[in-house]
């Protein structure tokens, strides 16, 4: 590497008497530019302690329907977290003195929300798939791509030939940016290795996230995704060889998933995998419906999977099946939008009282989408919800997607984690959909994103 003789941010050199840090590739930067940019760029970087008091609320949506509403809004509100989790809600008016000495977020009139749940992500790859997306707009169909051999394969392709180092960084920055958009818990899945190593070198790449990131991450196992080139002529072959993968796979997912659909998995080799799976103690859920009615969310009810994904092709029957099996439908709205196929009837799922939640799906094929504002605005208007079910879904509806019953929701004994929006009402959210509204992320109590006005510490 040139070593470089000035600062590339102040522009003073090493004789001013001023030690250069290189910094990554040809950057050098100067120990005064390192100490300002962490006073800057991490204002939130303070001793973990769980412990913050959060005032100034406009609108606290704590999700707990004890409040009056599904949304549980508290207006004029102020939150406690102590060691992590949720102590106290309620109108500030009302506070306990004994919080008013805690490390202290005033949120000077802004809307605060739970930490958004994505919970049906793809975000270990390599790759660039754009070329798909401009053959899409001139008329190309998703599943012409994919038995083309492009779609996911492509992926697969540059996956496999990447090095874990790669696919953790760049796995790390797509969560990162998640994470500033106000994700605090992310479920990630495998499914393009699809070889023993990749595949097992995925849900490593995908747990380790969490332990890099202040965001929880839940490991799902989709080695089944689409049949590998290798073994299109010997589909019974890569059965086999999944099933060597579940014990390993089971040391790092909690679920395994499967896409059950043309072009991939049919109900009975579904059915095969993820019956295999659950005797390795992963749990089931499937990608199902999202591009024929081939039998998915049929086979979810039977199985009695935690979640089915996509649903785009289900009539009202299938949804109350879906209802009365308690399988969380998992609604992917920037999915079809972005691959020009119909919405899943999310509507039509939250009358019938189906549990509805929301999810990016971020994958480099059919949704190259972090932030889930774009999905709440989306979901309202291309899929029909109404800010109220879609604010919901991508909170608490995530959270049970996730079989996680203290988060996406702000009651005591809850997981502290919080977007303040830079906004006084929640309905921003949908009706300002090119903007990232979040302000502050706070993951189980400590501010991890964003700027915030903070009380001086109790001597
Ligand atoms: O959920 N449908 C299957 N899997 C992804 C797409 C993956 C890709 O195109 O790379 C989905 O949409
Ligand atoms: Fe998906």
């Amino acid at each position: 590497m040139v070593r470089r003789l000035r600062c590339s941010f102040c522009g003073r050199s090493e004789a001013d008497d001023n030690r250069l840090v290189a910094g990554p590739k040809w950057v050098a930067i100067c120990e005064s530019c390192v100490r300002l940019a962490a006073e800057v760029a991490l204002p939130a970087a303070r001793p973990a302690t769980g412990d913050l008091l959060v005032t100034g609320i406009s609108e606290l949506v704590t999700n707990d329907s004890r409040h009056g509403s599904r949304l549980g809004v508290i207006d004029e509100a102020a939150l406690a977290i102590r060691r992590g989790e949720v102590a106290w809600t309620g109108p500030e008016s009302r506070l306990p003195a004994r919080y008013r000495n805690l490390p202290t977020i005033d949120c000077e009139g802004r809307a605060v929300i739970p930490g958004f749940v994505d919970s049906h992500t793809h975000l270990v790859f390599a790759g660039d798939r754009s070329h798909e997306f401009a053959l899409r707009l001139q008329g190309a169909t998703y599943l012409e791509i994919l038995e083309a051999g492009g779609g996911i394969r492509s992926t697969v392709a540059a996956t496999r030939a990447s090095a874990p180092a790669d696919l953790l960084s760049s796995t790390i920055e797509r969560a990162g940016t998640m994470l500033e958009h106000g994700t605090t818990t992310v479920e990630i899945k495998s499914g393009y290795g699809l070889d023993l190593p990749t595949e097992i070198a995925s849900l490593e790449v995908a747990r380790q996230v969490g332990e890099s990131l202040p965001i929880d991450v839940v490991v799902t196992f989709l080695g089944a995704h689409v049949m590998p080139p290798e073994f299109v002529d010997d589909r019974p072959g890569y059965l086999r060889l999944i099933e060597q993968m579940l014990p390993l796979a089971a040391r790092s997912a909690t679920y395994c998933d499967v896409f059950c659909d043309y072009g991939a998995f049919s109900v009975d080799e579904a059915r095969w995998v993820l019956q295999h799976a659950r005797r390795h103690g992963l749990k089931p859920r499937l990608h199902a419906n999202q591009l024929g009615d081939t039998g998915g969310v049929e086979l979810a009810v039977e199985l009695g999977a935690v979640s089915a994904d996509h649903l785009e092709n289900i009539d009202e029957s299938q949804a109350r099946a879906l209802a009365e099996a308690g399988v969380v439908a998992v609604l992917c709205p920037t999915a079809s939008w972005s691959t020009r196929l119909a919405q899943a009837p999310g509507r039509l799922l939250w009358d019938i009282g189906a549990t509805v939640a929301l999810a990016t799906d971020c994958n480099p094929g059919s949704s190259f989408v972090a932030s889930m504002q774009l999905v709440i605005a989306v979901a309202c208007l291309d899929m029909g919800l109404t800010l109220d079910q879609a604010l919901w879904s991508a909170t608490r509806g995530g959270a049970l997607a996730l079989e996680e019953p203290r988060k996406g929701r702000l009651r005591v004994g809850d997981v502290g984690d919080l977007v303040v929006l830079d906004s006084d009402n929640y309905r921003h959210l949908g009706y300002r959909p090119d903007q990232n509204l979040a302000k502050t992320v706070v993951k189980q109590g400590d501010p991890v994103v964003g700027s915030f006005a903070r009380s001086p510490e109790p001597a």
